[in-house]
């Protein structure tokens, strides 16, 4: 990622508003105040290109960034969701219905889950269906590691796993990522998965 240079590209609300690019696709998604946005910051290293904040609900739209290189012709779109919790439970769901079925590019969902939580919540578990019914792998990710001790974080990490697997069999993928935006702990996992789902 060092070479890379990453931008803010456009945001959208329906599908009609999604540029059709062919650039492979990646997603961060996850209930809100989960760290969608600062984990992208990150991994982005533009903190400022990505708006975070301490009030839930803070994303409201998709937004659409890219990621190129002068080294590497293609580039890499990255998305910013808005948490479940930003509209009513209905609006929410056809929302994402739309960009998961519709989005052909997507390569895969970075599904997070706050470490402190340590569970799935019923919204998690909405997510997990429609991935599960689309085909698209989804990839968890437990966030803000910083807070929580390295023995609990495994412990909490099989569990997920173990649960998510059970609605999401074929597109959930077996291994959880921790990372932390606050130390940068996992940033690098978390660039060289994307790195690797889309084949540069
Ligand atoms: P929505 O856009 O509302 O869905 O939230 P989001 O998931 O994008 O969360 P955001 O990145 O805006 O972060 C929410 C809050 O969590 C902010 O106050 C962040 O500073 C804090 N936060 C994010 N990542 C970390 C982390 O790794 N460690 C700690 N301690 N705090 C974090
Ligand atoms: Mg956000």
């Amino acid at each position: 990622f060092q070479q890379r240079d990453a931008k803010f590209l456009y945001s959208a609300t329906k599908a009609e508003h999604y540029r059709h690019l062919s650039e492979p696709e990646i997603t961060f998604a996850g209930r809100s105040n989960v760290g969608k946005s600062s984990l992208i910051g990150a991994v982005l290293r533009s903190a400022g290109l990505v708006k975070t904040s301490k009030k839930p609900g803070h994303t409201s739209l998709l937004n659409f960034f890219s990621l190129t290189s002068s080294a590497h012709p293609a580039a890499i779109s990255v998305v910013d969701m808005p948490g479940y919790g930003f509209r009513s439970r209905d609006e929410w769901g056809q929302f994402i219905i739309e960009y998961l079925s519709t989005r052909k590019v997507l390569r895969r969902v970075f599904l997070l889950i706050e470490s402190k939580v340590g569970e799935l919540k019923s919204t998690d578990c909405s997510f997990l269906e429609l991935a599960e019914k689309h085909g698209v792998p989804v990839q968890l990710v437990l966030t803000k590691t910083d807070k929580l001790k390295r023995t609990s974080l495994d412990k909490i990490s099989n569990a997920v796993v173990r649960e998510a697997k059970e609605i999401g069999p074929t597109v959930v993928q077996p291994y959880v990522i921790h990372c932390s935006a606050k130390t940068k702990d996992g940033i690098t996992a978390v660039q060289e998965e994307i790195l690797r789902v889309c084949n540069v």
